[in-house]
């Protein structure tokens, strides 16, 4: 499977994994073969990439580390919650949320040496429920790496999941603006932390998480400016994963950042925005260059990224295009020296 840009999307490819809504609906199923009409209304929807079959490089599908119909369903919950989070439907719905927690906690430790590997497609509307849903999946696997119970990964994996339940209570204006805020607005804004924890308060982890994933090791963040070890550490976990995927999403307003520019972002801000130690934890997890995307390796030759090892995120293994030989790049002297945009055929080189 092969990610390719939508203004390469031509009708007659075929999708390879399939697209859904916040409210469990399937857009598009993989194996649908595109036409002039579908490709069209994924422009209107914002859709900046699919994955396309491409049967002639014979390529693995693409594997989130999280079944669909998992992920499908902690955002239809996440969003039953975030549209009406009054204290008794926080109360009477955080089950439902916490069942969904403990599927991706047994899915991701039954997959424990995956990596996230996978560019997460989302309509803008889906923004802030498919949001929680990936910061939950990156902080978990964060805090498996570091040993945690699994009682506690279930509470952490609650808090990740409403870390920005505050937002509900800003002005759908304010929130949703396009371009810069005023700084009577970014006020508004960053009151979400205040929020989220007097609607979590009676949850314990995940109202620390709702009021501090917005604190930096080096006091830069709010709502107290707090630093280094005043921070919980399930805090900046979830802290860092929000990050990592606010970084990497496509707005309407702004195209997102390749995962590669995120994680070299990320990297560069430890013992900054973040303590080191977790950082790298964090990052060991991540695939700076997401399966199927195409590549240019430093000797001009272009490749499919196949998959990437845990602990080697900037060296992925990959399918060279014109010989359809796989490379180890942790075990070459080639690396990645550039990312396209996906429409490169095979006969190129
Ligand atoms: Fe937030």
């Amino acid at each position: 499977m092969r990610r390719i840009d939508l203004p390469n999307i031509v009708p007659g490819m075929v999708i390879g994994r399939s697209l859904y809504n916040s409210l469990g609906q399937t857009l598009l199923k993989s194996g649908t073969m595109l036409s002039a009409n579908y490709i069209r209304r994924l422009e209107m929807l914002g859709i900046p990439c699919l994955y396309i079959r491409e049967p002639s490089l014979n390529l693995p599908e693409v594997k989130d580390v999280i079944s669909d119909e998992t992920r499908v369903t902690a955002m239809v919950r996440v969003r039953d919650i975030l549209e009406d989070p009054s204290k008794e439907t926080i109360a009477l719905r955080t089950e439902g949320a916490l069942s969904s927690v403990k599927d991706i906690v047994r899915e991701l430790l039954r997959n424990s040496h995956a990596v996230v590997n996978l560019t997460d497609i989302r309509l803008d509307d889906d923004y802030l429920f498919a949001h929680s849903v990936n910061v939950c999946v990156l902080a978990l696997l964060t805090c498996i790496s570091l040993g945690y119970t699994q009682n506690k990964l279930h509470e952490v994996g609650l808090g990740a999941l409403f870390h920005d339940v505050g937002k509900i209570m800003i002005p759908k204006p304010i929130l949703n603006k396009p371009g810069s805020l005023s700084p009577e607005e970014y006020a508004i804004i960053k009151r979400h932390a205040d929020h989220g924890y007097l609607l979590l308060k009676d949850i314990p982890i995940a109202k620390d998480i709702a009021y501090q994933h917005h604190e930096r090791v080096d006091g830069t963040g709010y709502p107290q400016a707090l630093t280094g070890g005043h921070i919980l550490e399930t805090s900046q976990i979830v802290a860092m994963a929000d990050v990592f995927d606010a970084l990497t999403a496509h707005r309407q307003y702004r195209v997102g950042f390749p995962a590669h520019e995120a994680y070299e972002y990320l990297s560069a801000s430890g013992n900054k925005a973040f303590d080191m130690h977790l950082l790298r934890v964090f990052l060991k997890n991540i695939a700076a260059y997401p399966s199927g995307l195409t590549v240019e390796l430093s000797d001009g030759s272009r490749a499919i990224v196949l998959d990437t090892a845990p602990g080697a995120p900037l060296y992925p293994r990959v399918r060279l295009l014109s010989t359809q030989s796989d490379i180890e790049l942790s075990h070459s002297t080639l690396h990645i020296v550039k990312v396209l945009t996906g429409n490169e055929s095979v006969t190129d080189n």
